[in-house]
């Protein structure tokens, strides 16, 4: 069952009244190398519930555990989601995380960042829809912008006094994504990490993809790998990608998720010791 008609029913609604935003989720019918029941998948409303229990027990994290047990606004992440935030993100829990979630959909996401990372945590969502003002207050700050805006975005982190953690589930469009990395990565605190959901997208036409297509998010950060060596290989390398090279710790592939964690670098240096 694909997602759009799925968040159909959660909502009672018809398939032609799901919000704009969902759009960019929806799981096209592409041709795929994938066997049946191997695909990725939305889990029917029928199974949910069932599904829910079994990984509330099972859950390996606190996240998992947060997550299967929210009583509140819609939240919508993939399972495996959970626990990669789990291994980045647990070391900001109780501490004062500055956290910018693009994307605020239903605001469930925002309460259970809340419940996760604690008092002390600024939170805040972005989202271009109106709708989602709603939201304010509800775990976190929610401001009605647009991701690919840099005034906006440079406006919303200066409220929030910096930011440390950025996670990109916006429209999960290539320009946007890279749009928002250009403004935001910069901005962030020295050893910030910068998360990009849903990049399976990179791979959608609709959604300015393509396999191999320059311009994705998944070409983008194969992109900064080739810099990270810079050192080493003749990469064009310009004054600003130098300072940018400088910046980047490292970069990490998940299934549809690109993890960029931010860090000052020496220069590479090997010693003998014996
Ligand atoms: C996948 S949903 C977010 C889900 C939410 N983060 C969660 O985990 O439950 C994507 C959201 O991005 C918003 N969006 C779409 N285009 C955007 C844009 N250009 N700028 C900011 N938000 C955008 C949509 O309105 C929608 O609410």
């Amino acid at each position: 069952m694909k997602l759009r008609s799925v968040m159909a029913k959660l909502r009672g609604k018809g398939r032609d009244q799901v919000p704009t935003g969902l759009e960019a989720s929806v799981i096209p019918d592409l041709p795929t190398v994938i066997r049946p029941n191997e695909g990725p998948m939305v889990v029917p409303d029928t199974e949910a519930a069932e599904v829910i229990a079994r990984n509330l027990q099972g859950a390996a994290n606190d996240l998992e555990r947060l997550y299967y047990s929210h009583r509140g606004h819609l939240a919508f992440k993939w399972h495996h989601y959970l626990k990669v935030y789990d291994r980045y993100l647990g070391r900001y829990r109780n501490r004062p995380l500055r956290l910018l979630e693009i994307g605020v959909m239903d605001g469930g996401s925002l309460e259970i960042w809340r419940k996760y990372f604690g008092q002390e945590a600024v939170i805040f969502g972005i989202d271009i829809s109106e709708r989602c003002a709603a939201f304010d207050g509800h775990g976190g700050a929610v401001r009605i912008g647009d991701q690919s805006d840099t005034t906006f975005l440079e406006k919303t982190v200066l409220e929030m006094g910096g930011v440390d953690v950025v996670i990109d589930d916006g429209s999960h469009i290539a320009s946007h994504q890279r749009a928002s990395f250009r403004t935001l990565f910069p901005m962030l605190s020295p050893d910030g990490i910068y998360i990009c959901e849903d990049v399976h997208t990179a791979y959608w036409e609709g959604w300015e993809g393509g396999l191999q297509r320059p311009g994705t998010f998944i070409e983008r950060a194969k992109g900064i790998v080739d810099q990270m060596h810079g050192w080493y290989a003749p990469v064009p390398t310009s004054p600003a990608d130098l300072d940018f090279l400088r910046s980047v710790q490292s970069v990490s592939f998940f299934d549809s998720m690109v993890i960029i964690e931010k860090g000052q670098k020496e220069r590479p240096y090997a010693v003998a010791v014996r």
